[in-house]
């Protein structure tokens, strides 16, 4: 649902075509996948730093008509040099913003701003909690919900997060790659994931002054921006 949400509002926004997409922190490109799906007429840029999952990525999804990969580490101020296009009609972003420090972030949304199109729109879907209700009700509500959602993990058939990175590290064809991935990301894990007010104060710093949130499920959010 956040996928196709994200999509269409991009799509909705920009009528240019083909629409020109950047899936920053892409992964091994689920978004980009959906978006080769999705949208008949769009080219997608999927960037990321990690070696090992841009590979799975490019194993998985074989249309270098519509699909460029791209490594690049955002933590690196020069990372936009990486970029095969100087501008980009949407900027997307699914469950990574909470990777990087406050200050990296605003430096992010800094830099996206100056590959926009004028009329272009940046889509970030991620953990981005509205603490703007502080009552310790409110509280007990968020606690209680991470502490719930984190039992069913465990309780799950399925793999959980550790689970899957443990087998991945058990496959010897995977060694060369994962080995390069420890050397770019070394101990670096996911960061608190920063409240709704400090994304819309970044964004509006950034240029960006009309921010919405389009959808939220408990503290997942989607925040569409634009200049
Ligand atoms: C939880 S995954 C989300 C992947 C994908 N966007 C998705 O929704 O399936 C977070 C991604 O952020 C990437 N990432 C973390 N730090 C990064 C950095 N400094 N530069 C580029 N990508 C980074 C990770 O390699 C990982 O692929």
């Amino acid at each position: 649902v956040q996928f196709d949400l994200l999509l269409d509002y991009a799509a909705a926004w920009c009528p240019r075509r083909p629409l020109r997409l950047l899936d920053l922190c892409s992964g091994p490109g689920s978004l980009a996948r959906r978006a080769l799906e999705r949208l008949p007429s769009v080219e997608v840029v999927a960037v990321d730093v990690d070696p090992w999952l841009l590979e799975l990525g490019r194993r998985v999804v074989d249309d270098s008509t519509r699909l460029t990969w791209r490594w690049a580490d955002l933590r690196d101020e020069r990372w936009l040099q990486a970029l095969p296009h100087s501008e980009f009609d949407a900027v997307v972003s699914t469950t990574a913003t909470h990777w990087f420090e406050p200050e990296e972030l605003s430096r992010i949304y800094r830099q996206i701003t100056t590959i926009l199109a004028p009329d272009g729109l940046l889509a970030n879907a991620d953990v981005i909690p509205d603490e703007a209700n502080g009552s310790r009700t409110a509280r007990l509500a968020r606690e209680m919900l991470s502490r719930w959602q984190a039992a069913r993990i465990r309780r799950a058939d399925g793999k959980d997060w550790r689970g899957f990175w443990d087998d991945a590290r058990r496959e010897p064809a995977f060694a060369r790659l994962l080995a390069e991935r420890d050397k770019v990301l070394g101990f670096r894990r996911p960061r608190r994931a920063l409240p709704l007010q400090a994304h819309i104060a970044a964004l509006h710093r950034a240029g960006l002054r009309q921010t919405t949130e389009i959808w939220r499920f408990h503290a997942a959010a989607i925040l569409i921006a634009a200049r």
